[in-house]
């Protein structure tokens, strides 16, 4: 059939595509997986893996299958709310029993964090389509995309500079100075993904008193609350923010904390400016949800809900938490004594530091030893074994000293 009769002005529809490169980090783990070099070292995408490579299920989400096997009676549907009580859960965790209180906090269930940051971005364009996100540099590669894909402009400010191994905060105040009234501004909740350079509780503090001096909206993005210095600990910068703000967003992911990442399993939490707007606010996310995936995912949900819900599995995973915070300190304190130029390694959180290689040192790494790592020298300190940890540094040094 002749094509002009489909399509008047140009080529068939799928024609007009572009080709897309795909995602440096997914690409990264078929890379990773194709080499046949028995001594690779995988610090490429961000899961948690135990002293012997493996990435485990976490022993209680592991029993909370077994009884949700045992105990589930129906898979009927949920709503696009997706499981409350698993929501009503989460909450205190992240906000504490007393912010977890405010009533102008709303939340839902998100098909992962990225799920939840998705619909943050459409909530925001759909309530003003002129207000920007302003977004510190380096950030996670899917920050922008994300957020873009949604009609929401992102305004790039400055946040670390891997070179001198430094965060630059006056840079980032002085870069927010520029958000007016209404404006977002992603902050990292914890375990900066890919810097692990956190704000300090002062600047912290800085942040929550500029954003409520300056009527701005915190979007923060909570992916890795435990890992860095517990699960308290690291909520403390979000639970600031949100206090101080009229207005927020958290996007919060159970992939690393509770090791579910191909579940897909998250909330996306908004405090509005009273208890009204926060239903209306509410409402609103349950009818973009539908449009987009309709209902999230249940298994990984349930299982959380069912680890929270019962004390025993409950005090388990808080342990592994903690043992698996614990192990991501101790490869950190080994690295940052390898080499000085190293050190500042020890003083970051979470699972990722970024090396100042360039990336032509990065491909290289990767041709000469099989270590697999981010262009951007972003390395996952836990792709590291107890056996190999050595060994990537002495490579990394040797790359540094040219
Ligand atoms: C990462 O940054 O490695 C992870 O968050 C994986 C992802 O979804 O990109």
């Amino acid at each position: 059939m002749d094509s002009s009769v489909l399509l008047a002005d140009g080529p068939l529809l799928f024609e007009r595509l572009e080709a897309q490169k795909s995602d440096a980090l997914l690409n990264l783990i078929a890379l990773c997986d194709a080499d046949k070099r028995a001594d690779k070292i995988d610090v490429g995408v961000g899961v948690y893996r135990d002293s012997d490579g493996s990435t485990p299920i976490l022993r209680a989400v592991k029993r909370a299958e077994r009884i949700l096997w045992e105990t589930q009676q129906t898979k009927a549907y949920l709503g696009s709310q997706g499981d409350s009580r698993f929501t009503e859960l989460i909450r205190p965790i992240v906000f504490g029993e007393a912010l977890a209180a405010d009533e102008r906090i709303v939340g839902l269930q998100t098909p992962g964090g990225c799920g939840a940051l998705r619909l943050g971005a459409d909530l925001v364009h759909r309530a003003n389509p002129r207000a920007r996100i302003f977004v510190g540099q380096p950030t996670w590669p899917n920050h922008g995309p994300l957020i873009e894909c949604a009609g929401v402009e992102t305004v790039p400010i400055p946040y670390y500079d891997p070179k001198r191994r430094l965060l630059l905060f006056d840079e980032m105040m002085d870069g927010l100075g520029k958000a007016e009234a209404g404006d977002l501004v992603l902050l990292h909740g914890c375990c900066h993904n890919p810097t692990g350079a956190d704000l300090s509780a002062d600047q912290w503090r800085a942040v929550a008193d500029l954003v409520s001096r300056r009527g701005l909206v915190p979007y923060v993005d909570l992916a890795y609350q435990g890992l860095g210095n517990g699960l308290e600990a690291d909520a403390e910068g979000t639970r600031l923010v949100v206090e101080a703000a009229e207005q927020a967003l958290v996007a919060q992911s159970c992939d690393k904390n509770f090791g579910v990442y191909r579940e897909r399993t998250g909330n996306l939490f908004v405090k509005a400016a009273d208890r009204r707007t926060g239903q209306v606010v509410f409402g609103n996310l349950m009818t973009l949800a539908r449009t987009m995936w309709s209902m999230p995912p249940d298994h990984g949900a349930a299982c959380a809900r069912i680890v929270l819900d019962t004390p025993e599995l409950r005090a388990d995973w808080e342990k592994q938490v903690q043992e698996m915070c614990a192990r991501i300190r101790r490869l950190r304190a080994r690295l940052a004594a390898y080499d000085e130029r190293l050190a500042y390694v020890d003083g970051q959180n979470g699972m990722f530091s970024i090396l100042p290689l360039s990336r032509e040192q990065v491909l290289a790494l990767r041709e000469e030893k099989g270590i697999y790592m981010a262009e951007s020298g972003r390395f996952n300190v836990v792709g590291l074994s107890d056996d190999n940890v050595d060994r990537f540094a002495a490579a990394v040094v040797e790359k540094m000293d040219g």
